[in-house]
């Protein structure tokens, strides 16, 4: 990109737009040689995606689930904070800064570290897949996480994208050579509609959804599939090269897992 180079030769470092140092993690992809089914063969640190037995994502079968009266109404607690764009060539990014918030379970402290979308969902419902699916990765200090997927259908924009907006359309244009990664910072973005009441969610352990497929994931699914305009979930598509608009990993077999579900007043 002609204007990046010029700022690199005259040693400014861009105010907005920016490229940075190279994945360092093994390619791995969702079509042709490098799709889910062969991810555990690509590197021996990804061995659990096939070799795994509380993997990621899963269907949601909601006859099956068990209303578990232990489960608490999940404890959120986030703040504005300032965040930055990131495209890692598998998936959109927002990276938040420090403290901006934290998530509470059985008395242990996850904080909020990013957040990123799959499209189609991961996740599904009774088989129902979703046009789209937000995951919100929260890590504990001695290193566990906790995820809070979102389901989203089209219909009405997300409150919550909308105001990163004209930041998604810049990380679109941005071009970055090779394997680097781009990034946009956001300024302040408002959390406020990510961490609304919500009266029902499904709660499981499994996986990270992408390499090394790590089972140390708390999963929270939000019973409530929200909203997203077609033209919201383009614009995060576009960013990425057409291999990864398709980012959705198949779901796992549950083996012997259960799925409880919170319900509240039930
Ligand atoms: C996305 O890729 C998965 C395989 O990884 C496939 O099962 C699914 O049908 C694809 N979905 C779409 C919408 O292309
Ligand atoms: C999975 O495979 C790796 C590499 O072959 C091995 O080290 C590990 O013990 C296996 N894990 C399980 C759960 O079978
Ligand atoms: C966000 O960044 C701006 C500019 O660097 C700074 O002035 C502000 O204090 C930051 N806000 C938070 C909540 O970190
Ligand atoms: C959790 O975080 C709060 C502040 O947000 C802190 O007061 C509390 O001590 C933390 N708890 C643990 C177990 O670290
Ligand atoms: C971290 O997660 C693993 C796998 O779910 C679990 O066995 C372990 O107890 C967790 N550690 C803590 C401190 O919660």
């Amino acid at each position: 990109m002609a204007i990046q180079a010029i700022f690199r030769v005259l040693g400014v470092i861009p105010l907005l737009l920016s490229c940075a140092g190279a994945h360092q993690f093994v390619r791995f992809g969702y079509s042709g040689s490098i799709c889910p089914s062969k991810w555990g063969e690509l590197s021996p640190d990804y061995s659990l995606c096939s070799n795994g037995t509380h993997q990621s994502p899963i269907d949601i079968v909601r006859s099956a689930t068990v209303v578990d009266p232990s489960l608490k109404p999940l404890d959120r607690d986030y703040n504005p904070a300032n965040a930055t764009l990131v495209d890692n060539g598998f998936n959109v990014m927002l990276k938040c800064g420090e403290e901006v918030g934290k998530m509470v379970i059985d008395g242990k402290n996850y904080t909020l570290k990013q957040m990123h979308w799959h499209s189609p969902s991961e996740h599904t419902i009774d088989g129902q897949r979703f046009p789209m699916e937000m995951h919100l990765v929260h890590a504990s200090e001695d290193g566990n996480i906790s995820v809070v997927a979102i389901l989203y259908q089209y219909g009405h924009p997300d409150p919550f994208l909308y105001q990163i907006k004209e930041k998604v359309e810049e990380l679109s244009r941005e071009v970055c050579a090779g394997d680097e990664e781009a990034h946009v910072p956001t300024g302040l973005v408002d959390t406020k509609f990510l961490r609304r009441h919500t009266n029902k969610y499904f709660r499981y352990v499994g996986s990270l959804t992408t390499p090394p497929c790590t089972e140390n994931v708390i999963w929270n699914v939000l019973g409530k599939v929200r909203e997203i305009s077609q033209d919201q979930a383009a614009a995060l598509s576009s960013i990425l090269g057409e291999e990864y608009r398709n980012n959705s990993r198949p779901t796992q077999p549950l083996n012997g897992r259960r799925i409880f579900l919170y319900h509240e007043g039930v």
